[in-house]
């Protein structure tokens, strides 16, 4: 199981120190085979995360790269950047870049090459809007998103499987406080997962994870579910008591 931590755009410095530390102990408190519980701050708090990882129970990520390693790109960061400061994973196509910034499947494919380059685990992000879900089409939004980003790495193809998460994130659920249907949840990650073994090759499924209003009080429901290997979580992931209870709730599920 992993639980990631997406800390999106929050937190001042000395908040990140603080609770850097405490996900250290959180991570601390559980035996190695536990739980794997992975950061992505912002990146001015590379060095502050860096420093409680022990890439063990406890690693860290980039929210996002440029595409290229260097060069003239004024405030722009690249893989090979945070890999050689500490990050062993790569957060890439979430929706709210995909929203923010116009991030295409190709340009996110584009940051799994770079990601995968750099020597970084990645962790691609997809989901479907509501109006998708609605019409019936979110499988096929989702499956297509996979897709398209992997047609950009083709020649990396099958190894690349090896160090790539994928992230479930239906956008009607992030940050809404309204989590998707247990039902749905597992069967999207079955079409996920049987779509990279049967149409795209993958030598074995991914790991999926959720995210979208995950927290303590839902997070074991979400967790029993076959298919389910963790959660990317927003909101929750900015608190000590609501992020040790989602990882609690991961330990349950796996000893049970
Ligand atoms: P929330 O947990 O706040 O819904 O955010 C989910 C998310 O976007 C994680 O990447």
């Amino acid at each position: 199981m992993i639980i990631a931590a997406n800390w999106k755009m929050n937190l001042l410095g000395h908040d990140a120190r603080d609770l850097a530390s405490e996900f250290q102990k959180i991570a601390k408190n559980q035996s190695v085979s536990d739980v794997k519980i992975l950061i992505f701050p912002p990146a001015l708090y590379a060095d502050i995360v860096n420093d409680v990882c022990d890439d063990e129970r406890l690693s860290w990520g980039g929210q996002n790269t440029h595409i290229a390693r260097f060069g003239a790109h004024t405030g722009d960061i690249s893989a090979e950047m945070y890999r050689s400061v500490g990050a062993r994973y790569q957060l890439v196509g979430h929706s709210e870049r995909r929203a923010d910034h116009k991030e295409s499947d190709s340009y996110i494919g584009a940051q799994l090459r770079a990601a995968h380059e750099a020597g970084l685990h990645m962790v691609l992000c997809v989901g479907e809007q509501l109006d998708q879900r609605e019409a019936g089409d979110a499988e096929k939004v989702v499956t297509e998103q996979i897709a398209r980003a992997l047609d950009e790495v083709k020649e990396y193809l099958p190894d690349l499987w090896d160090n790539l998460i994928i992230a479930y994130e239906p956008v009607w659920a992030i940050g809404t406080g309204r989590v998707a249907e247990p039902q749905d949840v597992f069967q999207m990650h079955k079409a996920i997962a049987d779509y990279c073994t049967h149409s795209l090759g993958a030598p074995q499924r991914p790991q999926i994870l959720y995210g979208g209003s995950v927290k303590a009080s839902n997070a074991q429901t979400l967790f029993a579910l076959d298919y389910v290997d963790g959660a990317l979580v927003g909101g929750a992931s900015l608190q000590q008591d609501a992020f040790s209870g989602i990882v609690a709730a991961a330990i349950a599920v796996q000893k049970g």
